[in-house]
């Protein structure tokens, strides 16, 4: 069911010095901030051969990271993203199999444009799993 590793999102406390860090130090080649508030993000993304990395900073009154930032004030790895080709199949048969998808179930639009869920972290081992439908 899985496919690709889209991306691993790293929460950071500033993130004009994670950008540095990744552009400067790694050498990665990092996009422009974009805002999305419908996230509650501010995301830098780290373009690499295989995959990438999305730099979180939190945006709004209500970000998620924001609260993430409290419990891990130096930064820390907050989801990683799975491929899938069919995001409804790929639900309907978590839920069948008793995982929980986060929110009321329906997929939301993602930073790529693309479909995406959230699966509790209880239920993978501690880590905050997200779904993205690519075709
Ligand atoms: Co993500």
């Amino acid at each position: 069911m899985i496919g690709r590793l889209n991306h691993v999102a790293i929460a950071v406390p500033d993130l004009d010095a994670a950008v540095i860090k990744y552009r400067d130090l790694l050498g990665g080649e990092v996009s422009k901030p974009q805002d999305l508030p419908e996230h509650g993000v501010r995301v830098v993304f780290v373009k690499l051969e295989n995959s990438s990395i999305e730099l979180l900073y939190p945006l709004g009154e209500n970000s998620p990271i924001a609260g993430f930032l409290q419990k891990n004030p130096n930064g820390a790895i907050h989801h990683i993203c799975f491929e899938v080709n069919d995001l409804a199949k790929a639900i309907s048969r978590l839920v069948e199999e008793g995982a929980r998808v986060i929110g009321d179930g329906t997929p939301k639009i993602g930073a790529h444009g693309l479909p995406i869920i959230f699966l509790h972290p209880r239920d993978f081992d501690g880590v905050l799993i997200e779904l993205e439908e690519v075709k």
